[in-house]
């Protein structure tokens, strides 16, 4: 099997490779700031040790021809059951940002989550790939008339979809950044609040993630501020089955199954290891992503097979902007969709879209 790289030379060769050269080239800690968790990281090593616990049932001899990966979310073609995440921050990672990540999702014909908290503005990120079918991401809390007014943005710059952040009513508690006194400079989180200083921005995020002012919102509330717009969206940090049936009668279109890759509440459970409960809650209509521990193909097919639509790739997005810049997120892109293929036709199955439990269970030990 050959794969076709981009021309432009790219320092890694497999997804766990892009770690490693962020790791190289980013500061300990802006390092610590992609790479870490909450707490004591329990979470975080929970996400991956889920994934490890699940082995494939391999069929053979199923006379089908090479499989496909294509499916879509929400109306939108996706070339695999995969989205970049919104990461904020991006700025930190390669000069261009999100900028890069959505032009390497539109070449390799994925969605990328436009982060709120992004170093560009969600137009300038849209205007890095007019013709790419993006999704912006917003926390709903805080000040109700800047939210309203971010609602006009997305819409006037033609987003398909809105994903709303609902697990982070406050940052993590995050030892890694703690210890390292990392402060983010306003500037890299503030593309979306062009024209204010510093002062100014730290007053926008913190007006953001005030607990006891504007404050954290209900379900109630979210429903009625997005009978604003006609765009769907979508509720991101879902864990149980009672957020998933609250989300969806607010009005949510799509979940995403999702402890924010281990960054928010360190204790709660692998992400994976919610999606049945999730999925059996609202049933198989309704779109499910899933995101956190994501490292490799092989995961994509594990999380559909268990019922998620597509998954959302955080860190290995970010790691490979940091170590490839756009080119980095083309190539982590492709190596996932190969791997997909490859696993498919080892899994004897003809398309990602035809997997069911059956196509996985639980290691024995
Ligand atoms: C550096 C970084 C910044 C992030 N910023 C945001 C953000 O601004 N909003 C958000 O909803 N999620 C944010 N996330 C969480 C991701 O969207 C996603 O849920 C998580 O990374 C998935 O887990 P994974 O990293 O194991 O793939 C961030 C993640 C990382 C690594």
């Amino acid at each position: 099997m050959t794969l076709e790289h981009p021309a432009v030379a790219v320092p890694f060769e497999t997804t766990g490779e892009a770690f490693a050269v962020a790791r190289e080239r980013l500061s300990p800690e802006v390092w610590d700031f992609l790479d870490g968790g909450a707490g004591d990281e329990a979470t975080l090593r929970e996400n991956r040790a889920e994934f490890e616990a699940w082995r494939f049932r391999q069929r053979v001899m199923s006379g089908l021809p090479s499989p496909s990966t294509a499916t879509s979310f929400l109306g939108m073609p996706l070339s695999m059951p995969v989205l970049t995440a919104p990461f904020g921050a991006d700025g930190l990672f390669d000069p261009e940002g999100q900028r890069a990540v959505v032009r390497a999702d539109r070449a390799e014909g994925v969605v990328g989550i436009v982060p709120e908290a992004g170093t560009y503005s969600l137009e300038q990120v849209a205007a890095a790939a007019p013709e790419a079918a993006r999704i912006a991401q917003l926390h709903p809390m805080g000040d109700r008339r800047n939210f309203r007014t971010m609602l006009r943005r997305i819409e006037d710059a033609g987003y398909r979809a809105i994903c709303l952040t609902v697990d982070c009513p406050t940052g993590g508690w995050r030892e890694r950044n703690l210890r390292n006194r990392f402060d983010i400079d306003p500037r890299v989180v503030g593309g979306n609040y062009p024209g204010r200083g510093s002062s100014d921005l730290s007053d926008v995020f913190g007006q953001l993630f005030d607990r006891n002012e504007a404050g954290v919102w209900s379900w109630g509330e979210l429903s009625d501020a997005m009978s604003d717009t006609q765009l769907p969206w979508i509720a991101k940090g879902i864990l149980t089955a009672e957020d998933a049936v609250a989300a969806t009668s607010a009005g949510a279109s799509a979940l995403v199954v999702s402890n924010h890759g281990g960054r928010q509440l360190d204790g709660a459970p692998a992400s994976l290891a919610q999606l049945p409960e999730v999925r059996g809650a609202v049933g198989p209509e309704t779109e499910i992503l899933l995101d956190s521990g994501i490292r490799r193909g092989a995961d994509v097919v594990k999380a559909v097979a268990l019922g998620a639509t597509a998954v959302i790739i955080g860190r290995l997005a970010a790691a490979a902007l940091a170590a490839g810049g756009e080119a980095g997120v083309r190539r982590v892109l492709r190596l996932l969709r190969e791997e997909q293929t490859t696993v498919l036709t080892l899994l004897g199955r003809g398309s990602i879209t035809d997997l069911g439990a059956d196509a996985v269970m639980r290691a024995q030990r």
